[in-house]
């Protein structure tokens, strides 16, 4: 069953790609806006909304099944507060689709990280040392996310670190590459954004860009292939202003659905006029609408790296199947 998933969704990937159709290969959704912790930067919690119980989203993970959906990464909120999460998770998984878990980590105990076995990926967020992660996510935070990551290694679940740079961890370049290093572990970061769930004050915590290129520049002079997620090329790319010309693939290969069932292109187009309810309007409405959505691509380095995962080069293709391979 995974298997002919697989090679369905490459089937299909390939051909849509040729004919420049939309198709959701890797889809992104957000299960729930409930969280339990408050991060400096993210007001999600804060969100109470509709949200689709067990079974609508049976329905929608049916739909992404038959047309061929290879991924899906599950966010939050807190994914793991969802009423029912692992029945979810169990369903993706024997509808043969890869997984990938966003999560803050504090919520993953002995007793139920078995059940986390079938995600093909964890991506743990971790913004920093003790100090920092603290600061930014909470008291006690960094030790559970660090406790949550030696388990869910010891059971041998593939572990990505994924880092919200911000000017509270900026200067932590050096401590995530040490503990990634130290660790084995593979990492990749975002600038923290303002888009409609950032948090009240994230104007005083945006780097600007001349900020955000000096990271760069760091980045690119300590690159490790064995630790970094995002390939140098697009670092280099991003400080020769090349990355405007890449490829988007928001809307056309990547989809966001919200917990509501709203589909959309990326997990920051909650405002783009193109979004539609995949359960209420439909897939044929919600393609078509989402590949016409119109905007500047973003300096989003998460994203960049998702659309370069979709780029057929065959550097793209050989990092690809490296992160998905343990
Ligand atoms: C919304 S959280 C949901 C999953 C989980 N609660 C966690 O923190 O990993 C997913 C990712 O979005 C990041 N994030 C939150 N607010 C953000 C913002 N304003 N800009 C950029 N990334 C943000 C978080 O740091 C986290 O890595
Ligand atoms: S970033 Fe994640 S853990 Fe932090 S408040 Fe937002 S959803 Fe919760
Ligand atoms: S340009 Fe940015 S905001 Fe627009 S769809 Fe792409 S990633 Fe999302």
């Amino acid at each position: 069953m995974a298997n002919t998933q697989k090679i369905n969704g490459i089937v299909h990937f390939l051909i849509n790609k040729i004919c420049g159709r939309a198709y959701p290969f890797f889809v992104e959704i957000r299960l729930t806006y409930k969280c339990n912790l408050k991060c400096t930067y993210c007001n999600v919690w804060d969100i109470d909304k509709l949200e689709l119980d067990k079974m609508a989203w049976f329905k929608i993970i049916d739909i992404l099944s038959e047309k061929g959906c290879v991924f899906i990464q599950i966010t939050g909120g807190e994914p793991l507060l969802k009423q029912n999460f692992f029945d979810i998770l169990d369903y993706i998984h024997h509808k043969g689709i890869m997984t990938n878990i966003i999560t803050n980590g504090t919520l993953i105990d002995k007793e139920n990280i078995n059940r986390l076995k079938y995600a093909r990926l964890i991506t743990f967020s971790l913004d920093g040392n003790k100090q920092t992660h603290d600061l930014l996510r909470g008291k006690g935070t960094f030790q559970k996310v660090v406790d949550s990551i030696e388990l869910s290694r010891q059971l041998g679940i593939n572990v990505i670190i994924a880092s919200t740079i911000n000017k509270y961890n900026v200067s932590d370049l050096d401590f995530m590459m040490s503990f990634c290093k130290e660790k084995r572990l593979r990492w990749f970061f975002s600038f923290v954004a303002d888009y409609v769930y950032a948090g009240l004050n994230i104007n005083k915590i945006i780097l600007d860009e001349r900020d955000k290129r000096e990271f760069i520049r760091k980045i690119v002079g300590c690159y490790d292939n064995s630790i970094m997620i995002t390939r140098k090329k697009i670092f280099i790319d991003y400080l020769n202003d090349k990355v405007q010309y890449y490829t988007h693939y928001c809307g056309k290969l990547f989809f966001f659905i919200e917990p509501d069932g709203m589909m959309i292109p990326c997990c920051f187009g909650q405002d783009l006029v193109c979004s539609t309810n995949l359960l209420k309007d439909g897939y044929k409405v919600s393609m078509v609408k989402n590949l016409k959505h119109s905007c500047k691509i973003c300096p989003s380095f998460s994203l960049l790296g998702y659309n370069d995962s979709f780029r057929l080069n065959p550097s793209s293709i050989i990092h690809t199947l490296r992160l998905l391979s343990k």
